[in-house]
């Protein structure tokens, strides 16, 4: 996609934080934008900040959906097919965490985050990928995180449904061979967003205090390697060390992961059970 002008993207999670910068970089390079996420309000706001700051742009299409609602995911398509004509650039950014103990997290809040992490974007795949594949062309990426490249400690059910999405981008890549349409799997680190503040923490440890990285880098790299055609998308140091000392360093990564577990697990808050 050496040319992203006029090409028509859907991004999902676009109210704030990476989704939100995602859309400013797009429509930077000229993409017609649908965007969505829960609260149509915070969407309106960011369609209205979007044509202040690109006179001229088409007004981006605003539609409030809950990805992990089947049916609503398929009125927002319907809408990007009535009013933009189709799609030509699924972006499945919309999601959700819960941080803290993996044995202290209730069932529901595991079905939960992979109902936003996984099915959401399952819901959005399937109902897009036939509009690719009929156009012979379009890329679906998926908004991963270093998080699924292993497991991580305390955050368990969201490292699981983030390689879950992993998975099946790559099950997809090999299946659509030939067919135009290309995958990319992306992979943030610690990013400043909202997303900390919005996620269920079940308790026993603490985040770590940074410095994150801002979500405008964050797009403006993942702008640009849509632009290259990359297909998997590392975005952080610690990540890259992570890719290469899974494969050459195991014993290593199990070493590292436990410190980070003892690092962050909060001392006074033991649970006895
Ligand atoms: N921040 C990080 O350090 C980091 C690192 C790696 C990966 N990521 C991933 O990057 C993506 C964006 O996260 P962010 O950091 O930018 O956090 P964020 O600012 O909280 O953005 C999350 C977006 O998803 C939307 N959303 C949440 N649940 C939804 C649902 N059920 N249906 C539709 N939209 C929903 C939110 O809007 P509403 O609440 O209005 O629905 C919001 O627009 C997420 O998939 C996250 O897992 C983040």
């Amino acid at each position: 996609m050496s040319e992203i002008r006029d090409l028509r993207v859907l991004i999902t999670g676009a109210s704030s934080g990476i989704g939100k910068a995602l859309a400013f970089e797009f429509a930077n390079k000229g993409a017609k934008l649908a965007i969505t996420s829960r609260s149509f309000g915070s969407l309106r706001k960011v369609a209205d900040e979007l044509e202040d700051t690109f006179p001229g742009i088409q007004a981006p299409l605003a539609v409030a959906c809950d990805v992990a609602n089947r049916e609503k995911v398929n009125q927002l398509i319907k809408r990007c097919e009535d009013q933009l004509g189709g799609i030509d650039i699924l972006i499945n950014n919309a999601g959700t965490g819960v941080y803290g103990y993996s044995e202290m997290t209730a069932l529901e809040d595991f079905r939960s985050v992979m109902e936003v992490n996984f099915f959401g974007a399952v819901h959005c795949i399937l109902r897009v990928l036939p509009l690719l594949k009929k156009n012979g062309s379009g890329l679906i990426v998926n908004i991963s995180s270093v998080a699924a490249m292993y497991g991580v400690p305390y955050l368990g059910a969201y490292s699981a449904s983030k390689a879950a999405l992993v998975a099946l981008g790559q099950s997809l890549r090999a299946e659509l061979a030939g067919s135009g349409v290309s995958i990319m799997n992306v992979y943030p680190g610690y990013t400043q967003t909202g997303f900390f503040e919005k996620e269920k923490n079940v308790g026993g440890a603490h985040r770590p205090p940074g410095p994150y990285v801002s979500p405008q880098r964050v797009a403006k790299t993942i702008v640009r390697a849509i632009k290259k055609e990359k297909q998997e998308l590392i975005l952080s140091l610690g990540g890259k060390m992570l890719a290469l000392s899974r494969s050459f360093l195991p014993w290593l990564v199990i070493r590292v992961m436990k410190r980070i577990a003892n690092k962050l697990r909060n001392k006074k808050e033991e649970f006895n059970e």
